[in-house]
């Protein structure tokens, strides 16, 4: 333990890091360990490389942007739709499609004290977000007589809750064996002046590092080798939040494989300019999407001859994969982008600091940066009442309130 003490100070010095191990001291045995190994762990250089990054401002003009084109699926021929059901059906019926939801989120946001698959939302009666998925996947098993897998990635933060959560509702009677779990990956927070923070336990502040982990995740934690085993050749990924996700959707397969694409994603029109979501689009001649908080607002309201938004296919967090894009995908790190955010430390003092403003930076990586790794990407336009109805704030837009309404709706016109 003496010679792990000695090398990390060693490589915190080199680092200029040195006050990570302030706290050290007050630490319990178990704790003082768990720490230095952390430390073992993080990439300095990497760090380092992002609060550079961070600090520099990303500018769209570098590349070449452009609106992507897209199917949509309403106004597709009767001949199309039934020959990319038919395709899809068969994959899913032989067994060979999967469903991932990203659940590695908190509701902060919504004022919810755990996992935000455990949210419950009032539809009649109160009913988790993970419930309500768990139904559309088992309506789906029954529909095409299998049972499709369902991988859910977690956060070191909220894993044990989760899986908890699963265990107390008997696996939703879909079989234990069937609902596999994965934790993403974190990196450290950093301060203004490039220096990790250390949180209010006198550990290494670290957060979690956004959905485009999910690869690396999936092939560290065997989850592509499950599939594998499987035999699955097609996976849905989406967010946990979105209590409209059609999850298994064989039209959006056919098309994929008709346009001998690896990857589709589903988009429904943009409300207004301002609506906080990602659009598809085009960098560089490669699928792409440009984030809400990325996009500038002359890109946000350029229209097109017929007045419709120019950048107007919003991105629901609803992609569907080849297994082949996955395994490609999963060699090679996405990039991170930064976000300015509030965070509680303990300074070189030893004080704990509450902040009232923004003080460091986060570091993610985007699920749809992936998309710029392939040739191209199908898009199918579909119906915001029927596909996105999202849990987001805790009052407003995207609210329970306004899902709960999408969600009786839509089930009331299914009837
Ligand atoms: C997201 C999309 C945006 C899209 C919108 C549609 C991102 C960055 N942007 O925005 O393009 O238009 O949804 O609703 O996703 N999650 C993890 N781990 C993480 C971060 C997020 O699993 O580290 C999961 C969350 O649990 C959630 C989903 O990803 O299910 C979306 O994350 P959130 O931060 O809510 O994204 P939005 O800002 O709403």
């Amino acid at each position: 333990m003496y010679k792990k003490y000695e090398k990390v100070k060693e490589i915190l010095k080199e680092n200029k890091q040195e006050h990570l191990l302030i706290w050290y001291d007050k630490l319990i045995e178990q704790k003082r360990e768990q720490l230095l190994d952390r430390i073992l762990t993080i990439d300095f250089e990497q760090i380092n490389e992002l609060y550079k990054q961070a600090k520099q401002k990303k500018d769209f003009k570098e590349c070449k942007v452009e609106p992507l084109s897209y199917i949509d699926k309403e106004k597709l021929s009767k001949e199309d739709k039934e020959k990319y059901e038919a395709e899809g059906k068969k994959e899913i019926a032989e067994g060979k499609y999967a469903v991932v939801t990203m659940a590695g989120g908190q509701g902060t946001r919504l004022g919810h004290n755990g996992p935000k698959g455990t949210f419950e939302l009032e539809v009649g009666e109160k009913k988790p977000l993970f419930t309500l998925l768990a139904q559309t996947i088992k309506e789906a098993n029954k529909k095409y007589n299998v049972t499709i897998p369902w991988y859910i990635m977690t956060s070191r933060e909220n894993n044990y809750k989760t899986t908890d959560f699963f265990k107390r509702h008997d696996y939703f009677g879909m079989g234990e064996e069937n609902i596999k779990f994965f934790i993403q990956n974190e990196l450290p927070m950093v301060d203004v002046k490039g220096k990790i923070l250390v949180d209010e336990a006198g550990m290494i502040k670290d957060a979690a590092d956004g959905h485009g982990g999910i690869f690396e995740a999936m092939n560290k934690d065997g989850i592509i080798k499950d599939m594998k085993k499987r035999g699955i050749k097609w996976i849905f990924i989406a967010g946990v939040d979105n209590v409209l996700a059609k999850m298994v959707d064989p039209i959006l397969t056919g098309l994929a494989i008709e346009n001998k694409c690896l990857a589709a994603g589903k988009s429904v029109v943009k409300s207004n300019p301002k609506e906080r979501v990602g659009v598809f689009c085009k960098k560089d001649n490669r699928p792409s999407v440009i984030e809400y908080t990325e996009i500038t607002d002359e890109m946000a309201e350029a229209r097109d001859e017929n007045g419709e938004l120019l950048y107007g296919e919003s991105h629901i967090l609803c992609n569907l994969f080849n297994i082949k894009a996955i395994e490609e995908i999963a060699k090679n790190k996405l990039p991170y982008h930064s976000a300015f955010k509030k965070a509680k430390y303990i300074d070189k003092n030893g004080v704990i600091v509450v902040p009232e403003v923004p003080n460091a930076y986060k570091f993610e990586a985007f699920i749809f940066d992936a998309f710029e790794r392939l040739d191209d990407m199908a898009i199918m336009r579909v119906k915001r009442e029927e596909e996105f109805a999202p849990v987001k704030n805790a009052e407003g837009v995207d609210s329970p309130e306004t899902a709960a309404k999408l969600y009786l709706d839509y089930i009331k016109n299914k009837k």
